[in-house]
């Protein structure tokens, strides 16, 4: 059996897509269902639902074979993970965020407000600008305005919370799609089973049919 390790939110709905347009379907399983594993009809896979930042997590340590995240978690992650197949999923950008762009050119420290302190750090470290990373679990958007931070480092995809929260765009830091990752003893000691569901994916995120 193989087991995949989905991103819950918003990557689960287009990842359960696309494995079901490969034929994997994980019947009873939906976005408001609770349960947390499930098989699919054929009982060769197995999806566990987890948050994104975990997804590197159980596949690093093996506990699932291959995962669907996105490229955003990756790069903050440290996970030692392959990342053979771009899925061109949940679409989104990285971006630096305020309620005004003159905010990133203040002197002095910035204070910034982010889930990514990693890549929050790489980036204003390349500018040579001093930042105060303030590490937030989510709603991020809230932030400025209540003087927790100058700026945020967050996820856009539709724009919406961000023009709800009174911010704009300052900088794109990177573009993320949904990435397919397997972990290193899985893609030698299943590599059959691994390059089967790998060709699958790839045929159905390029729009051919498998
Ligand atoms: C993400 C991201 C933004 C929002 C952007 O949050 O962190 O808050 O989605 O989406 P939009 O541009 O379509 O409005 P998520 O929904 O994952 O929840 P979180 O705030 O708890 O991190």
């Amino acid at each position: 059996m193989i087991t995949i390790a989905i991103a819950k939110g918003r990557m689960q709905d287009e990842a359960l897509a696309l494995l079901a347009r490969a034929d994997i379907r994980f019947n009873g399983h939906s976005a408001i269902s609770r349960c947390l594993i499930s098989t699919d009809q054929t009982g060769e896979y197995r999806a566990i639902f987890v948050k994104p930042a975990d997804v590197p997590v159980y596949v690093e340590h093996g506990i699932a074979d291959c995962g669907i995240v996105g490229h955003d978690v990756l790069l903050e992650s440290e996970a030692d993970v392959l990342w053979p197949l771009d899925l061109g999923i949940a679409r989104c950008r990285l971006v630096v965020a305020g309620m005004s762009p003159g905010q990133i050119k203040s002197k002095g420290m910035l204070r910034v407000a982010t889930k990514y302190p990693q890549l929050t750090s790489e980036y204003f470290g390349s500018r040579g600008t001093p930042v105060e990373i303030i590490r937030l679990s989510g709603s991020v958007e809230l932030a400025p305005s209540l003087g927790l931070c100058d700026v945020i480092v967050d996820l856009v995809e539709t724009g919406r919370t961000l023009q709800e929260n009174g911010l704009s765009v300052i900088d794109v830091i990177t573009e993320s799609t949904g990435r397919f990752v397997v972990n290193r003893a899985s893609y030698q000691l299943k590599a059959h089973n691994i390059a089967r569901l790998l060709n699958a994916l790839e045929q159905v995120a390029s729009g051919v049919s498998a």
